[in-house]
């Protein structure tokens, strides 16, 4: 793919997210916030630290980041979409965090003014759920390789196994839109497997590379719960290519399926697997 065309393929990203970005953790499903803070628990962001949290989105691994490194630390933000890193602001005058900020720019480039960019600037980089949005992964991985003082680590999360028990929910929607309705990587992703992920960040200069999985529950009150969230996430993409002569359709086919997930009180939840890996620069 040409520069011009990854060009496309974030401007389209950023406004997908600035309008996710309203709603975005906002619908009463403790999803993202969770996964935030366990990935700083596993990069071990310690009191004092220098971290940068690419693709921070609303905030759900900063917050917590610059929790871990106090007033003496610092966490710089970076995010494509002006909705988004709008949203972490407030979150960071909320939870009173002057050791937080944000930038609106392209961090898998690192390209925009404002990131401190000097190799060995950082104690860690932290990526939450969104390395796999990126073109070119791999050369970004190097570059954050590059801004780690010695000993210094990258720590990403990224989706392992959807919850199987789901699969009908996206077949039944599949016929209505265009894309995926659920995740899905190019052949070649090196987010295709742990295996893939680890060669690529040792070919990325990283050592000691290690990836835990875990499962992330994630529950919804009511199948309405479970629309907004949707409709609050990346996953709003697929409905958007529904043509709105077809919604009530597709709704109806999902809602059908819905309604054999849900428990008796009428709530859904759905077990999918994330994995946490963690990548250290040695040397
Ligand atoms: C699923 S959200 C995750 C946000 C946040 N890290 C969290 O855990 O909630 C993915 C975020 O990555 C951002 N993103 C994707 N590609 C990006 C890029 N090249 N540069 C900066 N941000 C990017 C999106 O704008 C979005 O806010």
């Amino acid at each position: 793919m040409s520069d011009v065309v990854h060009d496309s393929v974030k401007s389209s990203l950023a406004q997908l997210f600035d309008r996710s970005a309203p709603t975005y953790e906002k619908v009463g499903v403790d999803h993202f916030a969770d996964l935030g803070r366990r990935l700083v628990d596993h990069a071990g962001i310690a009191a004092g630290e220098r971290v940068l949290d690419v693709g921070c989105g609303t905030g759900a691994v900063l917050v917590p980041a610059a929790r871990a490194t106090g007033p003496r630390g610092e966490v710089i933000g970076v995010d494509l979409s002006a909705g988004m890193a709008a949203r972490a602001e407030e979150e960071i005058v909320r939870h009173g965090l002057p050791q937080a900020r944000v930038v609106v720019g392209d961090a898998e480039t690192l390209a925009a003014d404002g990131i401190p960019a000097d190799p060995g600037s950082y104690d860690a980089v932290l990526a939450g759920i969104c390395l796999f949005f990126y073109p070119r992964p791999e050369e970004a991985m190097a570059r954050y390789r590059r801004l780690l003082k010695p000993d210094g680590r990258f720590a990403l999360s990224w989706w392992g196994r959807p919850d199987p028990r789901w699969d009908a929910v996206f077949t039944a929607s599949a016929p209505f839109g265009r894309g995926p309705s659920s995740h899905a990587l190019p052949g070649d992703s090196p987010f295709r497997s742990v295996e893939a992920l680890h060669a690529a960040l040792l070919t990325a200069g990283f050592d000691d590379v290690d990836t835990v999985e875990e499962d992330c529950v994630t529950r919804f009150d009511s199948d309405e719960q479970w629309w907004q969230w949707v409709w609050s996430t990346a996953g709003r993409q697929f409905w958007e290519s529904v043509p709105e002569e077809l919604r009530p359709d597709a709704v109806a086919a999902v809602n059908a399926e819905l309604a054999r997930l849900k428990a008796a009180d009428g709530s859904l939840s759905s077990t999918s697997k994330v994995r946490f890996t963690l990548a250290r620069r040695v040397s």
